[in-house]
């Protein structure tokens, strides 16, 4: 049978990394909810506006985004723009989870959300998987790691990108996001009591992903 599996977490856990590891092993399609959130941060950015919680919601419902298989790699696009890459500038990062916290916003990324996972054969990371998006998720886990580690993970990311950031700004930036992410009104970070607590601070990517395997069998 086919599952759904959910993974949620704070910033820079490692979600990504992991969920996509295991949708290639378990031959599931993997979906990234944050990657959603940031086009629609980019297309703000990209029109150009003021970004005021009107304008956000503006320029959000009229925007297409979309995941879709280019070859073997799912791509981003906000309408016919491949946003895969600009979606993880420090720009879009700094304004993703004010965007992401207005209603309209979350509403139609979680319609879209749980159309693509109606059939099951799904790991689908986030914020609000487990709680909100897929509350019936046959496998629930939440990821997470030390400060210390989800920064200097963070660092090593945005290096290889050819961003050379401080490591205070980066352990700041994301402990602000974490905060906002677990403060905000609607659908706020949480890990449901069902779900599986993994911390993977020391630990290597694959035996994190055994890990996780170990929990979809
Ligand atoms: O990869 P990283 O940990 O930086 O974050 P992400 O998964 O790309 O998500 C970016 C932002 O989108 C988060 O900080 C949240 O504000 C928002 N988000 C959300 O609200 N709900 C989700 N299911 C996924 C992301």
């Amino acid at each position: 049978m086919k599952k759904t599996v959910a993974i949620d977490g704070p910033a820079g856990a490692g979600k990504s990394t992991i969920a996509k590891l295991v949708a290639e092993k378990l031959g599931y399609i993997y979906i990234d909810t944050g990657a959603m959130y940031r086009a629609a941060a980019w297309k703000v950015l990209d029109a150009g506006v003021e970004p005021t919680d009107e304008n956000i919601v503006d320029v959000t419902k009229k925007c297409d985004v979309r995941l879709r298989f280019v070859g073997d790699a799912v791509r981003v696009f906000a309408d016919d723009t491949d946003v895969t890459e600009s979606i993880r500038t420090p720009e879009v990062t700094a304004l993703v989870s004010k965007v992401a916290q207005l209603g309209p916003v979350r509403a139609k990324m979680v319609e879209l959300q749980r159309s693509m996972a109606k059939d099951g054969g799904v790991v689908m990371d986030g914020r609000d998987i487990a709680s909100n998006v897929l509350p019936n998720a046959d496998v629930k886990i939440f990821l997470t790691a030390s400060i210390e580690e989800r920064a200097l993970r963070r660092w090593k990311e945005m290096k290889a990108k050819g961003y050379e950031e401080p490591m205070e700004k980066l352990a700041a930036e994301i402990a602000a996001r974490d905060k906002a992410d677990s403060e905000r009104e609607i659908s706020p970070l949480v890990r449901v009591p069902e779900a599986t607590l993994l911390d993977t601070t020391g630990m290597t990517i694959d035996e994190v992903v055994q890990k996780v395997m170990a929990l979809c069998g």
